[in-house]
């Protein structure tokens, strides 16, 4: 018997392994490497061959949604976090997805705006960071060049203002063609803008764009309209965290406010929608929560469900149907070989909590695969 047939006799049978149909293309795998700030990029915002190794290392993933990438400087809330805006970044993102690509992997860039979640000392000209209205997240600090600071009260945008946010997203989603990512995933989730706007806790406005859902979820539509203008929609995909608490998120009323958002993304024909489920790198099933598989079941394209996941809950969340994707954040910055170690039951690494966010390669291209390779 060949070493081959041996890993293959103990190698996890799961279509989680399988190719699969993801618009214009077809996947290695089911397994989705999420978006995870690393905070690296240069003070421009500029990323290089330090993130295109990174990447390239967990090209096996059948998808990678980058790092949350800023789509504007009054969008960045956390120095060294990449932009989506300039010459200098595209050129630098090239790098990255020319990378991923060699490798016979795809990679979509997530368009990002943290809203409140900034501080003046990162915005240019050291004003207020911008939400709907006026409100404080508790509890929450910014990361800048001074160091940690609690979070200011933001300034609410003006109604004509929003124009403008909207065009944002669209030089961003622009700017991640020219940089050859094979698609965007709009950033809904995790208590940033769009999120802000949909949830009643930050958005108190009283014109077209607060109050009932059908206001407070008519950016994020505004936005999917304008970036699958750009974009062809099957190559757009959306996350969102219903029912996070990240940055001090809630909503009062959940389940009727994302199941219109389902109801009203499903004429566009998105790639995917990406789901957290429960709160953001915590509890699953959170108290107050309800039973997200009404998302998967009101959505009519595929569904991607993130947190937690480890390769039992996926087995069965692909053999019980409860998601066409699954997405793994932590297990992928410690084991680039993610894919090959759930395959063969192998174990995984753990990631090491200190150089999540900042350093070098240290803790960032340096985690080694099974075969012992960097
Ligand atoms: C270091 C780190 C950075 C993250 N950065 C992002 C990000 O840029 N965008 C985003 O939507 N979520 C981000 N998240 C959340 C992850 O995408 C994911 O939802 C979370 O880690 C739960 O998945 P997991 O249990 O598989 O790690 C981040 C999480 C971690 C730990």
């Amino acid at each position: 018997m060949s070493l081959n047939t041996v890993a293959n006799d103990n190698a996890v049978k799961s279509d989680l392994f399988d190719p699969v149909k993801l618009g214009p293309f077809t996947l290695t795998n089911r397994i989705v490497m999420a978006p995870l700030t690393r905070s690296r990029a240069d003070d421009e915002g500029v990323t290089g061959d330090l993130q295109a190794t990174y990447y390239a290392q967990r090209a096996s993933a059948g998808l990678i949604i980058s790092e949350a990438t800023n789509i504007s400087p009054q969008g960045k809330g956390y120095i060294r976090t990449p932009g989506i805006w300039s010459p200098q970044q595209v050129e630098g993102w090239k790098k990255t997805t020319a990378a991923v690509h060699a490798k016979g992997g795809r990679i979509f860039l997530q368009l990002w705006h943290v809203g409140r979640v900034s501080h003046s000392d990162l915005q240019p000209g050291g004003v207020l960071p911008v939400a709907p209205s006026a409100v404080r997240a508790e509890g929450v600090q910014a990361y800048t060049q001074h160091g940690f600071k609690p979070l200011e009260t933001p300034r609410a945008l003006d109604l004509d203002e929003i124009p403008g946010i909207v065009a944002q997203y669209v030089h961003g989603a622009k700017c991640a063609k020219d940089a050859g990512f094979d698609g965007v995933e709009i950033h809904a989730a995790n208590g940033y803008l769009l999120q802000q706007f949909l949830s009643d806790k930050t958005n108190r406005r009283t014109d077209r764009y607060g109050g009932s859902i059908e206001n407070r979820t008519r950016l994020v539509i505004e936005v999917v309209e304008a970036v699958t203008r750009e974009w062809s929609a099957d190559q757009v995909g959306i996350r969102i965290s219903p029912l996070t608490k990240f940055s001090d998120i809630g909503d009062s009323n959940p389940e009727p406010l994302y199941v219109s958002l389902i109801d009203q993304l499903n004429p566009f024909g998105l790639a995917y929608v990406h789901v957290v489920e429960g709160d953001t790198g915590g509890e699953r099933h959170p108290a107050g929560g309800f039973d997200l598989q009404k998302l998967r079941r009101a959505f009519n394209g595929l569904y991607m469900a993130n947190n937690g996941f480890d390769q039992q809950l996926a087995l069965d969340a692909r053999a019980n149907g409860l998601a066409d994707l699954i997405c793994f954040g932590r297990p992928f910055i410690s084991n680039p070989d993610l894919v090959e170690r759930l395959r063969s039951g192998a174990a995984l690494s753990e990631a090491d909590q200190a150089t999540f966010y900042a350093g070098d390669e240290h803790g960032y291209t340096d985690y080694p695969t099974l075969s012992g390779a960097a």
